[in-house]
């Protein structure tokens, strides 16, 4: 079974109490949500692998680390995701990033991908599933059904906030998955909505509330 890792740094859980504040605008939740995704792109890249190479310093020459060749690829859910990825960016300033589109088909309720594009050689990298939101886990499933579809198969899910349904709906479909979290919240509302949330990250990020 997948892992699930709250990222529970002071600096993430600080920054998350203002961005859950409905007072907090525009402006200020998009920087929040920009310097928490760059937190936590430290701690869902804690792991990645590293080689030794030589370098000469002005005093001696030594072995020291780089990371290795494992290249990062992002793919953003629109449109929320999109919050998310210039503050990962920041620290992995050479990822690729591929977009998913998802609707959700009004007869079905399921999502419909309306748009993806995806960097050609998605299926060697180390790709991370970005969207703030995992509600129903319904879009993170069908991204990351897309995905492995193209031949994808390492992938992890990141979003700020989840509610326990949509864990458990993406551990029940991707068990492969690992998802880091900013915060697991108590539930879903009758509306779709995760409480206690943040309300609709789309619209907070683009102030279309
Ligand atoms: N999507 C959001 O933007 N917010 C929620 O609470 C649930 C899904």
């Amino acid at each position: 079974m997948s892992k699930v890792v709250i990222c529970d740094h002071p600096l993430i859980q600080h920054k998350l109490t203002f961005i859950r504040n409905k007072d907090t605008n525009t402006k200020d939740f998009r920087e929040l949500v920009d310097e928490v995704a760059t937190l936590m792109a430290y701690e869902i890249t804690r792991d990645i692998p590293l080689d030794t190479i030589t370098v000469e310093t002005p005093v001696a020459t030594t072995e020291a680390k780089v990371v290795s060749g494992r290249m990062l690829g992002l793919i953003p859910i629109l449109r929320a995701g999109l919050g998310m990825v210039e503050g990962m960016l920041k620290l992995i300033p050479a990822a690729k990033v591929g977009h998913i589109g998802l609707v959700r088909d009004h007869e079905t309720l399921q999502p419909l991908e309306y748009y993806i594009n995806l960097p050609t050689d998605a299926a060697n990298r180390q790709l991370i599933v970005i969207d703030p939101m995992l509600a129903t886990g319904g879009s993170a499933i069908a991204a990351i059904n897309s995905l492995k579809k193209r031949g994808c198969d390492q992938i992890r899910l990141m979003c700020l906030i989840a509610a326990p349904e949509g864990v458990k709906a993406v551990q029940d479909a991707h068990p492969d998955i690992d998802i880091y979290l900013a915060a697991l919240d108590d539930a879903l509302n009758e509306k779709g909505y995760i409480v206690p949330g943040l309300g609709d990250a789309g619209d907070r990020l683009f102030g279309t509330n």
